[in-house]
């Protein structure tokens, strides 16, 4: 409870700083989930937000009534997958949230995950992709390398694809890395995307140990969970994160960088159309993509390892919805 209201004063600051508050309406579709729930709740306590729309296939009208009793400014409407409820759910949408799927169990990759996955996130966006194709699309649901090249295919396919405003939340990352460093270094949490080479003073092994805590931060939380699932609050933070972001762009703020999967120029010319890395948001979504700067060795030795699996994951998601229209 007092962490909740310390989130809403938090957004609050902010919120009154801004030039101007719009009216938003933000959908997350698989609301009543381990991530849509505590995300809906960040979401309630965001006064950015006007309307909060809340789709699952089943609890969606309760996780909507119990937080329509919370006293923030917000409307909040929970929807079935009755004979208009995704519809009505989506349209007049400026944000919606994809937090719907099966998570990982112990021993799992995201990529495990595709075969569940692939079809739920390919039929929510078909629905997106006519009640609001304008809306910014953040694919929360995983394996992410692959659910946003489905949701672009899906798009394109009814010729409504606008690569700027579609985005793979791949926040959870960063907010970890910040948080493994300031815990090295014994320092407050930057809560910025800094390399681990740029923390001169972290090096050699402990370096190494830093990188896969970061990199595998995903199972600790998934082990620890024993077959329960993989990270909610966390998540549920870095999408809210997210959405505020994307929220405080679209209001007009300048300089909001994030770094998300996004359609990409950077990778293109070796056939990978998507990467993740710091991207300037704006009142349309990508405003501009930063290269991933100059970087070492040892990076250059992660990057190229990385290329060879995205290209793959981003294939198999294109090739899904060739097969599965
Ligand atoms: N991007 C990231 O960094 C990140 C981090 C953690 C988890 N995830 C992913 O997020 C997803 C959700 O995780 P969770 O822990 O909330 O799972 P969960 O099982 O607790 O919740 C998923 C929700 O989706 C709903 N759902 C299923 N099919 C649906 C459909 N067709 N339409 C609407 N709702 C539907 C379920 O009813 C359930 O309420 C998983 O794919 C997980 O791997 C991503």
């Amino acid at each position: 409870m007092f962490a909740a209201r310390r989130t809403a004063s938090l957004f609050q600051k902010r919120a009154f700083s801004a030039s101007a508050i719009n009216a938003s309406k933000v959908s997350v579709l698989g609301a009543a989930g381990g991530i849509g729930q505590p995300l809906s709740l960040l979401l309630k306590l965001n006064p950015r937000v006007s309307e909060l729309a809340l789709y699952d296939i089943r609890g969606g009208p309760g996780v909507a009534a119990d937080l329509s009793h919370i006293n923030t400014n917000s409307t909040v409407t929970g929807y079935n997958p009755d004979a208009s409820g995704l519809r009505d759910c989506l349209e007049g949408s400026e944000i919606i949230l994809i937090p719907a799927g099966v998570p990982r169990k112990p021993g799992m990759t995201r990529d495990d995950l595709f075969n569940t996955n692939a079809s739920i996130v390919r039929d929510l966006a078909k629905a997106a992709a006519e009640a609001a194709p304008k809306a910014h699309v953040l694919v929360i649901a995983n394996p992410v390398n692959s659910t946003v090249p489905i949701v672009a295919e899906v798009y394109k396919a009814r010729n409504v694809y606008d690569p700027k405003r579609l985005f793979g939340v791949t926040t959870l990352d960063v907010v970890r890395a910040s948080r493994f460093i300031s815990q090295v270094q014994n320092t407050n949490p930057s809560g910025e995307a800094v390399p681990v080479s740029n923390h001169s003073s972290i090096a050699g092994q402990a370096r190494d140990a830093l990188v896969n805590r970061i990199q595998f931060g995903g199972d600790e939380v998934v082990k620890a969970k024993d077959g329960a699932g993989s990270a909610t609050l966390s998540m549920a933070m870095a999408g809210a994160r997210f959405a505020e972001s994307l929220l405080r762009a679209a209001q007009g703020e300048k300089g909001v960088i994030e770094p998300t999967f996004v359609d990409s120029p950077l990778y293109k010319d070796q056939g990978i159309d998507f990467f993740a890395s710091r991207v300037e948001l704006g009142p349309n979504g990508v405003e501009k993509i930063n290269s991933v700067g100059e970087i070492n060795e040892y990076e250059q030795g992660l990057l190229d390892a990385c290329l060879t699996d995205l290209k793959k994951n981003i294939q198999k998601g294109v090739d899904f919805v060739k097969a599965n229209p």
